[in-house]
């Protein structure tokens, strides 16, 4: 069996793993079974990218959701009657947390009946079998893949299959998720599926999609990889026209998406993953103006969502200004201004007026400015011995400033601007004459001491004689001359205990 927990937790980034420690300990605590159900574990089982984490509690997971919101996540929908709580966990994670439940329907299409249930009977009355798999977090099964209704072989057949013939009856909605999937996953529907579906629509269930139903649908379409390709998909099935009848014969934006998506791509080639939700839906209905505000308000999306698309050109045209002008000539003014503007808004900016300069002082940002600020050597400073601080970080804003005028590129100039802005000065170097003089100086002082100190014992043995003759022909005492040259003084001094040489004991009785 695969290790599910292994491929997971390698996937996960270091925020969601810490999520899903968390869960974990909390749901041991309160002794319930929770799962990593749906779209996380089906992206995972397909190799794309783990966007939301939806775990699902057997039991209440009320009391599991107040714990992480003391750890720092915000409720962002609060369904008490459906015990589904959406959250941004803490690390700005996206997830949510449900009690596992099973929905009854009285006759097809009528609004269901809910009982609270264990995760296979949840798994099985949701949509499409991809989306009804779960991995268990539980001590005892710890990894263990729960796909009651084989989603695995759909996935590797890439097919998207209702799991019954009420799927889309009992939910019309999910005739649009089945066409995102599709267009998301690159997959096609499972023959049956599409039965189902071509015959939902004969009967026109896509009339019947509530409001807020298709709004909650648009949004996930704005939150795509590629909503293009999604939107394609609804306007091939005449979709369009449940967002509104008009969008069918006016059509998204096509050519903004399309900018769009190629100013995400700068952004993504650095490694920063950005969501133009905002400016999507701005190309998705700015062709609906002048009423796209109350198109949006009639679909449910939410006051702040609709409030940001509204100021959206507006915020991008001021950018503009401030980019294209002289407040940004300096690298520095640019670098300021960017790096305080939201990704997204500076990628909706090069997507909606593709203005040369202000673009080429994004790519600088992206490819140049951002990695020198990344890469600031705070370690090298340390190593010179400035303490952490104000000055320290005074030190290292002028160097990145210098770096921002081309300075300091090399590991050898950055160590000489630090050093000149932390005001460190070098030991002045000496120069090779100066260093010479000082080692013959050392010579005659050592020979001056070798001198004095011969003397002496010379004089304590009563040979002044010798000394006076050899210190007339070398300038060192006779016995020195002899003598190999004695650079330590306790050496010689030591010598000071020697007797006199016979030679010269020879000489002073002469
Ligand atoms: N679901 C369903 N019927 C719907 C909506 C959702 O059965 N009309 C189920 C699906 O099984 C889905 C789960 O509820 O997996 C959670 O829904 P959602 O978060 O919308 O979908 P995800 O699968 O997480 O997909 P995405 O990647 O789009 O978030």
């Amino acid at each position: 069996m695969p290790d599910y927990m292994y491929l997971l937790e390698s996937r996960l980034s270091p925020e969601q793993r810490a999520l899903l420690l968390r869960v974990q300990e909390l749901a041991r605590a309160q002794e319930s079974n929770i799962y990593l159900t749906g779209g996380a574990v089906r992206d995972l089982l397909c190799g794309m990218p783990l966007r939301d984490l939806d775990f699902t509690v057997e039991g209440n997971p009320g009391r599991m959701v107040r714990e992480l919101e003391k750890g720092g996540a915000r409720i962002v929908v609060d369904d008490e009657r459906l015990r589904h709580y959406e959250l941004i966990f803490a690390g700005d994670v996206d997830g949510s947390i449900s009690a596992a439940r099973d929905e009854f329907y009285a006759r097809p299409g009528a609004k269901p009946e809910m009982r609270w249930s264990t995760v296979m009977e949840d798994l099985r009355r949701r949509d499409f079998s991809i989306n009804a798999v779960a991995i268990s977090l539980n001590p005892n099964s710890r990894g263990l893949l729960l796909d009651p209704t084989n989603g695995l072989a759909d996935l590797e057949r890439r097919e998207v299959r209702a799991l019954s013939i009420h799927a889309f009856t009992n939910q019309p909605i999910r005739l649009m998720r089945a066409l995102r999937f599709c267009a998301r996953m690159d997959f096609k529907m499972e023959q049956r599926t599409q039965e189902w579906f071509d015959l939902a629509i004969e009967r026109g269930l896509q009339e019947t999609i509530e409001q807020h139903a298709v709004g909650q649908e648009v949004m996930d379409a704005a939150r795509e990889e590629n909503p293009a390709a999604v939107l394609k998909q609804f306007e091939e099935h005449d979709f369009l026209a449940a967002i509104h009848p008009k969008l069918q014969r006016r059509r998204p934006d096509y050519d903004g998406l399309v900018r769009l998506a190629r100013a995400k791509e700068e952004f993504a080639a650095v490694g920063l993953k950005v969501r133009p939700v905002t400016g999507t839906l701005y190309y998705m209905l700015r062709k609906l103006e002048p009423r796209m505000a109350s198109v949006m308000k009639n679909l449910d999306i939410p006051n702040a969502a609709i409030a940001s698309v509204q100021h959206l050109p507006g915020e991008a045209r001021k950018l503009l200004q401030l980019l294209r002008g002289s407040k940004t000539k300096g690298a520095r003014e640019a670098y300021e201004v960017i790096s305080h503007t939201p990704n997204e808004l500076l990628v909706f900016m090069n997507a909606e007026f593709r203005n040369p300069r202000a673009a080429s002082k994004i790519r600088n940002y992206l490819q140049k400015w951002r990695p020198l600020r990344l890469n600031l050597p705070v370690t090298e400073l340390s190593n010179l011995g400035v303490p952490r601080g104000p000055k320290f970080d005074k030190v290292i804003e002028q160097l990145f400033d210098a770096q921002l005028r081309g300075k300091g590129r090399t590991p050898e100039d950055v160590t000489k601007l630090l050093k000149q802005f932390a005001g460190i000065k070098d030991e002045p170097k000496k120069s090779a004459k100066d260093e010479k003089k000082k080692r013959g100086k050392e010579k005659d002082s050592d020979a001056a001491k070798h001198k004095h100190i011969v003397k002496q014992s010379v004089e304590n043995e009563g040979v002044h004689a010798v000394a006076a003759e050899g210190s007339a022909k070398t300038g060192v005492s006779a016995k020195s001359a002899t003598l190999p040259a004695r650079k330590h003084a306790p050496r010689t001094v030591a010598r000071k205990r020697t007797k006199p040489s016979a030679k010269a004991k020879r000489r002073v009785r002469r």
